[in-house]
């Protein structure tokens, strides 16, 4: 196979930028609140946490390792590095989980997009149902499709403007941005009345709360929000320059993550608790049924400061999912340009109308579409789980024993090292980890969950 000149990132920031934009995303602020709320708050965190730093950053050293070394999509980089044997369909397994994904992914982020028009436009008012006016608008036959369209499109030229100009420079832009925006939340949601019993649900852990079933969303959760297993941060690798230092990026990447999970449950649960009657485990409906109204009630002396703080979070909220469908997409984009001769252009078509049948399905499964249920669950629903608690835990574990396994020593040494530039202790310990530690840990929450 030959080698083909790769675009690259063009600098360590921008590589830190683009890969936390990646992991960065509706992971963090939808649905982490949603699982935090659904496991019982710190107990569930605290999981979150282990399984982010003792699995999740190793594991994405491992992808980064794999994407720089191949520097090929994930379908060719598996095949590139192991020619022979089954382990190309890990790459593939990690294309298709990211175009799945990316489908219901669409329909979230389209939400998003409808809210901050609504809340844009003063739709919201202080005395609103806001549980009618959710339900009606995600159960309405058209109108959640024209901003899952948009969203859409407006990804779809993103990627198609390519590496550098598209993806790096937008991330720039709108990382820093992000932060600020969430700062600025969390003093805002921290001032409010009663935001003590939030705090104390995000800290004072209740380990009686701890089941196999917990754990195994609490990995998922990890997993899916570092965007790991699924070959995305193995492509943004594929673009990084001989002198990134994998480890030290990993753990950056890792660090933004968290602590923007960790803000926006900091920013939604004293919200929630301020005000009666709303509940931490509404579901997938947390963020838009309950902070518009929440927002609306907080400040409904100074309408202005209310109206301020709910623009500015489904803004940040749109932003975050922008960064994430992009690299979603540039994993299948990639695939299909590099595998199928297709140019990038038409590449992305392929990709986006794709995602266009499977997200429409999945956007109607809230409406039309919500009596077809498989093993009970909506097509939404189905998606969400193959992909987080199926194949992004079985993905994490086919990536431990590849890079632990299949590749020799000399190969990951390289990696971690720059080529001997930067020399590490840790060579052993790391492959150790992931030959015998992760896969291990992984099965275990994995199988104790499935069958136990
Ligand atoms: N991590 C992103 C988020 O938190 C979503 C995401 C992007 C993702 N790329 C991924 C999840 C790859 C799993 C695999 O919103």
């Amino acid at each position: 196979m030959t080698q083909q000149p790769r675009a690259n990132f063009g600098s360590k920031i921008g590589i830190i930028l683009a890969s936390a934009g990646s992991a960065v995303g509706l992971g963090n602020i939808w649905r982490f609140p949603c699982e935090v709320g659904e496991n019982g708050g710190a107990a569930f965190i605290l999981l979150y946490l282990l399984c982010t730093f003792v699995i999740g950053v190793p594991l994405l050293v491992a992808e980064f390792l794999v994407g720089r070394r191949a520097q090929a999509n994930t379908f060719t980089a598996y095949q590139r590095l192991a020619p022979t044997g089954g382990w190309r369909w890990i790459g593939f397994m990690g294309v298709l989980a990211s175009f799945l994904i990316l489908s219901y992914y669409y329909v979230v982020a389209g939400w998003t997009l409808e809210y901050a028009v609504a809340s844009a436009a003063s739709r919201f008012a202080p005395n609103m149902d806001f549980t009618a006016y959710f339900n009606s608008f995600v159960s309405h036959p058209w109108h959640p499709l024209v901003y899952f369209a948009g969203f859409m499109l407006i990804t779809h030229f993103v990627v198609v403007r390519g590496v550098k100009d598209g993806i790096e420079r937008f991330s720039k832009v709108m990382m820093p941005l992000l932060l600020l925006i969430i700062g600025v939340l969390v003093v805002c949601s921290f001032s409010m009345p009663g935001s003590r019993e939030g705090l104390s649900f995000l800290l004072m852990p209740d380990f009686s709360k701890i089941t196999p079933s917990v754990a195994l969303s609490a990995m998922g959760q990890a997993f899916f929000s570092l965007s790991i297993a699924m070959g995305c941060q193995c492509t943004y690798a594929s673009y990084f320059s001989r002198d990134a230092n994998l480890a030290k990026t990993a753990t950056s990447v890792a660090g933004i993550d968290t602590m923007i999970a960790i803000m926006s449950g900091f920013i939604i649960f004293p919200a929630v608790f301020s005000i009666a009657g709303v509940q931490p485990d509404a579901g997938p409906g947390l963020v838009f049924v309950t902070l518009p109204g929440v927002f609306e009630t907080a400040f409904s002396g100074v309408p202005v400061v209310g109206y301020a703080f709910s623009v500015l979070f489904y803004v940040l909220l749109v932003l975050a999912a922008l960064t994430s469908t992009i690299s979603l997409h540039e994993v299948a984009t990639a695939c299909v340009h590099e595998r199928m001769g297709l140019s990038r252009n038409a590449a992305a078509w392929v990709i986006t109308c794709g995602c266009a049948v499977l997200g429409t399905l999945c956007s109607l499964s809230f409406g039309p579409l919500a009596h077809v249920t498989v093993a009970g669950m909506t097509l939404f629903d189905l998606f969400d789980f193959t992909t987080a608690k199926f194949m992004l835990p079985l993905g994490g574990l086919f990536i431990a024993v590849f890079v632990g396994w299949r590749l020799d020593r000399a190969t990951v040494e390289d990696e971690l090292t720059n080529g001997g530039a930067k020399p590490v202790a840790w060579v052993g310990a790391f492959r150790f980890f992931l030959r015998y530690v992760a896969p291990l840990a992984i099965g275990a929450i994995f199988i104790n969950e499935l069958f136990g």
